[in-house]
């Protein structure tokens, strides 16, 4: 080792901030070079690189074609649903980029300007995203598993002029049309949207010369009604948003070069799940994202110029933003953008298949997908098809790396299996073991160490730091580094209340956990409603509210129980309304449906359990956390405010039915 230890390092990021950060964006080019690095003049909504200005499109793409890489490979498209394989250099992605940049700006689209992404996992994503960037508009990605409700609730949050989107998305075991959805939500919410842009896909219900020729949904005659509510969903209904055909448009477009927004300037909102069913627009900047991704990929996931990276996650997730998108680019290296899942598309060696075909020296997955791989080929023995000696790590987040699948992967493979702990809030790695400064022992089921910026504390429930090895609330003191999120669109208050309010000075993760003597921190979950399922972030709340809308609930608690493969499973418990004796099957059945309908697939919601009772503390407050360490044979804490313990004893056989 020739540089700093990490301990010097992680020392220097919090002692001498300013110093710090402000060499650490050096590695950025600047249209105006940051004179300081925190402006901390509105605390606690703290802002990075002031007065700074740059384009997040020039550094992640023009900046290496002027370097003289234009011909090296940028993205490699590797599509397992339709079998394609189609590479872009930086010259071409470039091209790409500035041609849809062109698009948006003939479209009216302007800096500031929102656009939602509603794509499934084709080039256009990344180039869409790359090209709001490039004319300094404001991307929202949805992920193509949400339903046509959570797109129009982020339609009206983000009030954008125009959806990108395409006819389709291909899952393993079906075709999934956007369109009846995208027309859905554009009836659903309030905002009016200027500007529908749609990329054809191969083998989907509406042609490019109809999307071309103002193919609009009045044209649609199928028949759709809601079996709940009998209210005519279907696509009939005029929008007054104006339908284009993407290829044919960008074609035309004047391509538009990069201009210089601030630093300060929003890049992305992206919408995370929280306690409530209000989704939460995730503010990110341009300038404290390109110095924090580019400072990640070099001290975490050890990816320079012309090496090659997969991050298989969905571009609609903070992981896909970051690594699939931002990160590899900014540092001129190849990103691989997966269409395809982990197992099934075609076998449980797609992963060490791409890993051989592209030379892939840093793969980043969920513990999910490892566990999916594991139980469909629990010898590991397709790795042994392919040459995987270019990898160097894999990386894990989105949830907790059990030790099981940590210990199974890293002898299946042999190279050290990096946790990472962070959140959508975050943007990057509060947590992880920073290889490409310094390879520190990995323990099993420790996401490892904090990161450069971040002031990691374990506090108890009046706020209080506790020791090494006592369990508490994981908070971050403030200032967070760059890259963070400075607050929620358009709503201050709503951040502060969130994240800040519980322990002042402090950011409130929503994750508990503790720090071991040698300074590792352990993550063991959520303290408040959110779940996990499959890496995939759920609200509690949001399920709950769909599932009290069904006819027969009187009323409901929603809670993540463990689940082998998916970490938690969203599981339903409700009560009957008076006189309703529905068949469980089938209610469960309605419901699953009504939760797929109304939040998507992605809920991946199919249990349900018919009870008498919920128990509740007497001021009516339901008792989630104490259902869930029953069901997963924790140690259950009941509180001494319960209204009614016959209620929770009545409930444990449902909870652990016997086996
Ligand atoms: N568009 C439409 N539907 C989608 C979708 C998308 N982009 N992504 C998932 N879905 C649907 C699936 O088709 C499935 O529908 P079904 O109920 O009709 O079968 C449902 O949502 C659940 O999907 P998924 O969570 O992918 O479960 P699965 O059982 O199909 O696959 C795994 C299991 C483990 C292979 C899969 O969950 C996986 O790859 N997980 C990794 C997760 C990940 O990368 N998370 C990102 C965080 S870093
Ligand atoms: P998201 O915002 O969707 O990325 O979800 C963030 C949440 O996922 C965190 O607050 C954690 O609860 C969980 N999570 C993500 N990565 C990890 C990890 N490496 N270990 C444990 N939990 C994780």
């Amino acid at each position: 080792m020739t540089g700093p230890s990490y301990r010097e390092l992680h020392a220097r990021s919090l002692a001498q901030r300013e110093e710090f950060w402000l060499a650490a964006a050096e590695q950025v080019h600047w249209d105006r070079e940051p004179l300081r690095a925190l402006d901390d003049s509105a605390a606690p909504i703290y802002r990075w690189f002031p007065e700074a200005e740059l384009n997040l499109s020039y550094n992640c793409l023009d900046r290496h074609v002027q370097a003289g890489r234009g011909d090296q490979t940028a993205l490699i498209y590797d599509s397992a649903v339709t079998g394609t394989v189609r590479s872009y250099s930086y010259t071409e992605l470039t091209h790409e980029v500035a041609q849809c940049a062109g698009m948006l700006r003939e479209l009216g689209v302007a800096a500031g300007d929102r656009v939602i992404i509603y794509l499934p996992m084709i080039p256009q994503a990344p180039i869409a995203m790359l090209a709001c960037a490039r004319i300094g508009a404001v991307h929202s990605v949805v992920f193509g598993g949400f339903a046509a409700k959570e797109l129009a609730s982020r339609i009206d949050d983000a009030s954008p002029d125009v959806v990108l989107t395409a006819s389709g998305g291909i899952e393993p075991t079906r075709k999934v049309e956007y369109l009846p959805t995208v027309d859905e939500a554009l009836r659903l919410a309030s905002h009016q949207v200027r500007h529908v842009v749609v990329q054809a896909r191969e083998g989907f219900a509406h042609s490019r010369e109809e999307f071309a020729a103002g193919w609009n949904a009045s044209a649609s005659t199928s028949s759709n009604t809601d079996p709940n509510t009998g209210s005519n969903t279907d696509a009939s209904v005029d929008s007054p948003a104006h339908w284009h055909d993407w290829a044919g448009l960008a074609a035309r477009a004047e391509p538009a070069a990069p201009v210089a927004v601030r630093a300060t300037d929003p890049l992305y909102i992206l919408y995370t799940s929280g306690t409530t069913g209000r989704p939460k627009g995730v503010v990110r900047d341009q300038g404290g994202t390109a110095v924090a991704l580019t400072w990640s990929m070099q001290a975490i996931y050890d990816v320079g110029p012309g090496e090659t990276m997969l991050t298989a996650s969905d571009v609609g997730w903070v992981v896909g933003h970051s690594f699939i998108v931002y990160g590899p680019l900014l540092v001129g290296a190849t990103t691989v953008l997966y269409e395809g899942k982990p197992v099934g598309t075609p076998d449980a060696g797609a992963f060490w298949r791409m890993i051989q075909q592209h030379r892939i020296t840093a793969l980043f997955t969920a513990p999910t997908a490892l566990r999916a791989i594991r139980k469909t080929d629990p010898e590991a023995a397709l790795v042994a098809d392919y040459d995987i000696s270019s990898l160097r790590h894999l990386y894990a987040a989105g949830e907790r790396l059990d030790p099981v699948t940590q210990g199974w992967i890293t002898d299946a493979l042999g190279v050290p299996v990096i946790d990472n702990w962070w959140q959508t809030e975050t943007g990057w790695p509060i947590a992880a073991n920073p290889v490409g400064i310094e390879a520190l022992p990995v323990k099993e089921g420790s996401a490892t160490v904090p990161m450069a910026g971040y002031d990691v504390v374990i506090l108890d429930a009046a706020g209080e730091e506790l020791p090494a090895g006592q369990e508490g609330n994981i908070a971050l003191r403030l200032p967070m580094p760059p890259g963070t999120l400075p607050t929620l669109w358009g709503d201050d208050q709503r951040y502060i209340d969130s994240y800040l309010a519980a322990f002042p000075g402090f950011y409130t993760t929503g994750d508990s956990g503790y720090l071991d003597a040698d300074g590792y921190l352990f993550v063991m979950g959520r303290t408040d409603d959110v779940i996990n399922v499959a890496g995939h972030r759920l609200s509690a709340g949001a399920i709950e509210a769909v599932v009290a809308s069904h006819p027969a609930v009187a009323e409901c608690a929603v809670i993540g129980l463990q689940d082998e493969l998916k970490g938690q499973r969203a599981s339903g418990f409700v009560v009957l309304k008076s006189g309703r004796t529905d068949d469980p099957k089938t209610l469960q059945s309605e419901l699953t449906e009504l939760v797929r309908r109304d939040i998507g697939p992605v809920a991946d919601f199919k249990t349900v359990a018919v009870v008498a009772a919920l128990p509740k503390t007497r001021s009516g407050k339901i008792l989630r956390k104490t259902m869930r360490q029953i069901a997963d044979g924790e140690q259950a804490r009941v509180p001494s405010t319960i209204e009614d313990a016959s209620v929770l004893e009545d409930l444990i056989p449902v909870l652990r039915p016997r086996r």
